[in-house]
């Protein structure tokens, strides 16, 4: 088993491939603001830190479920000097119609989208960028899975199995995409396994055209989706739930390249895997991590009992060191 660490970024995952890139080429626009959604928090971080780096300045829409209890990411944020606002909040329309209804609303990343979206529209210094989904974040996150094919070459060695977790695809894209090209250009053989939430199994929805948010501003994509008015149940990976897997995924998943495996929504099973390996790497997988660590050793152990021989490389895209309310939770631990 291999692994890809994305945790030893700067601020902690995998998003910071493409706040950089997008933050820079906002700043060469002459841009003076980026807008954006989070779920998890980690692309919130990364694009503060992005801005902050090229001089921007930054507004984040946190999913209200997850604002309320990470704290200290979002503190973080703040110290990166983002203004941070859980979703949805009273400052957009789309955000008012459900917060009027409910200051409580957990939120969705299809809602934070649309909000972001929305404090961005009109004014030409203000632009929104996302973290997940289209082809341009997917495409600068595949230096994930090409300094994996590089270690691989390194070590004389190959996948049989790649495997990682899957919220809008841009962690999966990046380490699966350069492996893909394997596949579909020099023969190679490779079961690709995307790790998902029963939250909001987008792999397993319908493959149509919808909108990437809640408050249909976006154009609508061709992906699997699960509809951008549906609600799902928060769960502490939350970065996993969305109802819209990308374009470039669902086409491949489509034309059967792509497996998926959607957990509980309890995530006992998930989270005891990341302790699993927290115990033996020392490093706390991020809550979304976890899924890609779960299915990795839930595949190893199929392969242990068959006496199969596979080579697994799975990726890690970011620590939870700032997740243990999430992990506490689950896991019955207390906090006191
Ligand atoms: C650490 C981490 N991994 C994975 C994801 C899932 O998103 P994506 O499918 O875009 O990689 C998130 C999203 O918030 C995340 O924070």
């Amino acid at each position: 088993m291999y692994y890809k660490s994305e945790f030893y970024s700067p601020t902690g995952s995998h998003k910071v491939n493409t706040a950089l890139a997008q933050a820079f080429y906002a700043r060469e626009q002459g841009l003076e603001r980026l807008t954006t959604e989070t779920g998890a928090g980690q692309w919130g971080t990364a694009l503060a830190y992005g801005c902050s780096l090229m001089g921007l300045k930054c507004t984040v829409y946190w999913v209200r479920a997850v604002y309320r209890w990470k704290h200290e990411r979002r503190n973080l944020m703040q110290m990166y000097g983002a203004e941070v606002f859980a979703s949805p909040s009273d400052r957009t329309e789309s955000g008012k119609a459900l917060y009027s209804k409910n200051p409580e609303h957990p939120g969705s990343l299809a809602i934070a989208i649309s909000e972001g979206l929305e404090a961005a529209r009109g004014d030409k210094k203000v632009a929104y960028g996302l973290g997940s989904v289209l082809n341009h974040v997917l495409t600068q996150q595949t230096i994930i899975g090409l300094e994996t094919q590089k270690q691989f070459e390194m070590m004389g060695d190959y996948p049989d199995l790649v495997i990682s977790c899957l919220g809008g695809g841009s962690n999966f894209g990046g380490f699966a995409i350069p492996f893909m090209g394997d596949v579909l250009t020099k023969g190679k053989k490779i079961k690709f396994i995307a790790a998902q939430t029963q939250a909001s199994p987008n792999l397993q929805g319908e493959y149509r055209y919808d909108h990437a948010d809640h408050a249909e501003i976006t154009p609508q994509l061709m992906m699997y989706t699960l509809g951008h008015k549906t609600d799902f149940p928060p769960v502490k990976g939350d970065g996993l739930r969305y109802h819209g897997c990308s374009p470039i995924l669902s086409l491949l998943r489509n034309k059967g390249y792509i497996d998926t495996v959607a957990y509980p929504v309890d995530e006992k099973h998930v989270f005891e895997r990341a302790r699993q390996f927290l115990r033996v790497e020392g490093f706390l997988p991020a809550p979304e991590s976890a899924y890609s660590v779960a299915c990795a050793i839930d595949e190893a152990l199929k392969c242990k009992a068959s006496g199969e021989e596979k080579v697994i490389a799975f990726n890690i895209s970011g620590h939870g060191f700032l997740d243990m309310v999430g992990y506490s939770a689950v896991l019955g631990m207390s906090l006191d």
